[in-house]
């Protein structure tokens, strides 16, 4: 067995995505330094979007070491009902996630496949990913976004932060020093819009929008599954595609 794929763990072995059961050590020190600092703020953004004002039941795809997973955790009001699960394919990021729990109550980790997730239909309120969709590659991205579709209740909402089209120097600059250092050509579907073409082409065709951008080169996606749901205002319903420009 070549030594890449025997430092992946069983889980990880099953996807074709980018793992990261080597990296998970280093993860939380490193992370801050690939957002340029901006991971909180990218994160409060996500958060605001998703509208967390009661209990709710919220997946975290592709959740690392679980930064987000926590965030999303901890801006929810506590109560019956109030649930974070975050889902990795490395065994090992999820074991750092999971050191984080300290008796969280409602905050879970496992180890499984965005594309096979373990849940059942319609079982979530909301859903979030950040810097995740970069690790798949165009097919993958795809199926993950219909197993999200699945899983999202009626009216439910989710959120994308990923690497997206440059829209300026510096933008292009660093998505492409990212797709170059790590040789990642999941990357590069990023930065050529592949994002956007399988949500055009999943089953959330028409009903996302890109939120804000960020450092020229990061896109906050916002989706929706079908009608509002009970005490949302549907005018805030996302209508079309892009809603904002740059913003920092
Ligand atoms: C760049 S990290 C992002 C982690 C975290 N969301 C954050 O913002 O720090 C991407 C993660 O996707 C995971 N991953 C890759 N392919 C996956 C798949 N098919 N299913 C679940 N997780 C996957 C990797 O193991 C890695 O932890």
């Amino acid at each position: 067995m070549p030594d890449a794929a025997r430092s992946r763990s069983a889980c990880a072995r099953r996807t074709e995505g980018v793992t990261l059961d080597h990296a998970a050590g280093l993860y939380d020190w490193l992370a801050p330094l690939m957002t340029l600092g901006l991971e909180g703020r990218l994160h409060r953004r996500l958060i605001a979007g998703l509208r967390l004002d009661r209990p709710m039941a919220v997946l975290d795809i592709g959740c690392g070491t679980g930064s987000l997973t926590l965030d999303l955790h901890g801006a929810m009001p506590a109560g019956d009902g109030s649930r974070v699960l975050g889902i990795d394919a490395a065994e090992a990021m999820i074991a750092v996630a999971g050191r984080k729990v300290r008796g969280r109550a409602g905050l879970e980790f496992r180890a499984a496949l965005a594309e096979e997730l373990p849940c059942a239909p319609e079982s979530f309120d909301r859903a979030a990913s950040a810097f995740f969709f970069h690790h798949v590659h165009y097919r993958l991205k795809r199926r993950i976004l219909e197993e999200l579709w699945r899983v999202l209740r009626p009216g439910g909402r989710a959120a994308i932060i990923d690497v997206d089209t440059p829209y300026n120097a510096f933008g292009a600059l660093c998505a492409n020093a990212g797709r170059w250092l790590f040789r990642q050509d999941e990357i590069r579907e990023n930065i050529d819009g592949l994002l956007r073409r399988a949500l055009d082409e999943s089953p959330f065709r028409g009903a996302w929008r890109i939120a804000s951008r960020h450092s020229g080169y990061i896109s906050l996606f916002e989706l929706q599954k079908g009608p509002a749901p009970y005490g949302e205002d549907p005018r805030e319903r996302p209508a079309s595609r892009d809603a904002t420009g740059g913003s920092g």
